[in-house]
């Protein structure tokens, strides 16, 4: 596969390039660029961070997990890149020094490139834009005071990068899904690339070879986010900030849960199709979208077919969908908000969840007239607490009612024990966040965030 990019301004072109080799070490080995950093590998560290510009504008992403050929048409700026071709230092850089962001120095670069995307984006929320970069030494507040020290200075010129959209190069590079449609039914048992936040550790970690891949992040029509009066759709290359972006008015609950999403880095490139294809039982999406009745829309050469989203995921690790079949999109109907989601994990940031609870009830006269409570971490797939809902279901929406149907949990679910939770605290939390849904919905503060002294 031939591939085009900037790389710190200069275009680079490769030839037939390993589909799986990752930007990080190929700008360390090949191009001797060792100012990014590896430390885990696998996307939670932050210490591989650069800078990728495309049509949506610039963002941090982590190099340890990114193939080459996601770069196709983009602008990449790594540390070495943050100073101007004169030496002139970043006002982030700069900052850095002033400020004493840096120890021992190995995560600056990484700090240093989260900086720089979130100063070229104009974002002040300083600790979100850096809850994915790790430091071990110098303690975060030198590092926060930095990035508030540059707000309001402006973006220097030589960090404006301007990609050229650029067509294929391969017909593993598709640009639309008609194209891609047609490259998978050609080549039925490929590896899909979207986001690789999955992809890229079963190369850096399990060391698999995987080939063919057919990679999705040219497919632009993926990425529509569509708001009607009765539907909101999102193609299956949105990613986490878009999609939490998109969400943060409709339903604010399920946007705050995707802030809580792994990091801004990862965020970038995971997209909503890869975490429902996935099948992952403790993925975050599945819960919220299946508690607001969303379908998944599928799509197998010019076939299409769309099911409940529920119905998707039939056991740990098997989903319903055929070979050569790829997700394109998912949607639900535009509703009132009732919807709370409870992402529960041992960190706040940039954590898997140990129990992810989502609850959509809505009450008519006092009456429960609708229920939807849909759980990840609670069995071998995201799945919805069907006897809790018909115990709730046309009883008046009272404390009375929910000690009965907090019951019907353990009919519902035999969680298990593993490094995330016990399967006795997945059961109980579940009573508890039934409680907590009411209790919030009587207008008590329930969140740790909302509770002053
Ligand atoms: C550091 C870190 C933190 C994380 N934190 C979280 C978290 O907090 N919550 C959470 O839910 N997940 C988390 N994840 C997991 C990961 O981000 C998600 O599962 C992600 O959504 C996968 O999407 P992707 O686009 O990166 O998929 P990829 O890695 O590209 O693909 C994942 C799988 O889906 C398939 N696939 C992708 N797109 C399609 C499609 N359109 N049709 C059919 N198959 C497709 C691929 O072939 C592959 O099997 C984390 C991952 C990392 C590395
Ligand atoms: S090396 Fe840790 S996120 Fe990439
Ligand atoms: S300065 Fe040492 S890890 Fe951050």
């Amino acid at each position: 596969m031939n591939i085009t990019f900037l790389l710190n301004g200069e275009t680079v072109e490769l030839a037939d390039v390993d589909p799986t080799a990752t930007l990080l070490d190929w700008l360390r080995e090949d191009r001797g660029l060792t100012g990014t950093k590896e430390g885990c590998n696998e996307g939670d560290c932050g210490a591989c961070t650069i800078m990728v510009t495309d049509e949506d504008g610039a963002k941090a992403l982590n190099s340890c997990i990114l193939f080459l050929p996601q770069l196709h048409g983009k602008a990449v700026r790594t540390v070495e890149g943050a100073s101007s071709p004169n030496g002139e230092t970043h006002p982030v850089q700069q900052a850095m020094i002033d400020l004493h962001g840096s120890q021992c120095g190995f995560c600056t670069p990484g700090f240093v490139m989260s900086m720089v995307a979130g100063h070229t984006t104009g974002a002040t929320d300083h600790d979100t834009q850096l809850a994915g970069n790790l430091c071990r030494c110098t303690g975060y507040a030198p590092i926060i005071r930095a990035a508030q020290a540059v707000e309001d200075q402006p973006v220097p010129v030589w960090v404006k990068d301007k990609p050229v959209a650029l067509p294929s190069s391969s017909p593993m590079l598709p640009m639309s899904s008609d194209d891609l449609a047609k490259v998978y039914a050609d080549h039925p048992n490929a590896t899909l690339v979207a986001g690789a936040t999955d992809v890229g550790l079963w190369v850096t970690k399990q060391l698999r070879d995987l080939d063919p891949v057919i990679f999705l992040n040219g497919c632009d029509d993926l990425k529509d986010i569509t708001v009607t009066d009765n539907e909101i759709r999102f193609g299956a290359m949105v990613d986490m900030n878009q999609m939490g972006e998109a969400l943060a008015d409709l339903h604010p609950s399920y946007a705050e849960m995707i802030r809580r999403y792994a990091s801004v880095q990862v965020r970038h490139a995971a997209t909503v199709g890869g975490n429902i294809a996935n099948g992952s039982p403790i993925g975050d999406n599945p819960p919220a979208l299946i508690a607001l009745k969303a379908t998944l829309h599928l799509r197998k050469g010019d076939a299409r077919r769309s099911i409940p989203l529920e119905s998707f995921f039939i056991d740990y690790g098997k989903q319903d969908r055929a070979t050569g079949e790829f997700v394109e999109a998912v949607s639900f109907p535009r509703q009132a908000d009732r919807l709370k989601c409870y992402k529960l994990s041992k960190r706040f940031d940039q954590d898997i969840s140990a129990v992810c609870g989502c609850f959509n009830i809505s009450v008519a006269d006092g009456v429960v007239a609708e229920a939807r409570i849909a759980f990840g971490g609670m069995a071998g797939v995201p799945k919805r607490a069907a006897n809790v809902e018909a115990a709730l279901l046309g009883n008046p929406w009272s404390h009375e009612t929910i000690q009965p149907a907090k019951l019907a949990f353990a009919d519902d679910f035999a969680p298990m024990t593993d490094m995330r939770a016990s399967a006795r605290y997945r059961l109980e939390t579940a009573k508890a966040l039934l409680e907590r849904y009411f209790l919030e919905d009587q207008g008590e503060a329930t969140n740790v965030l909302e509770v002053s002294a």
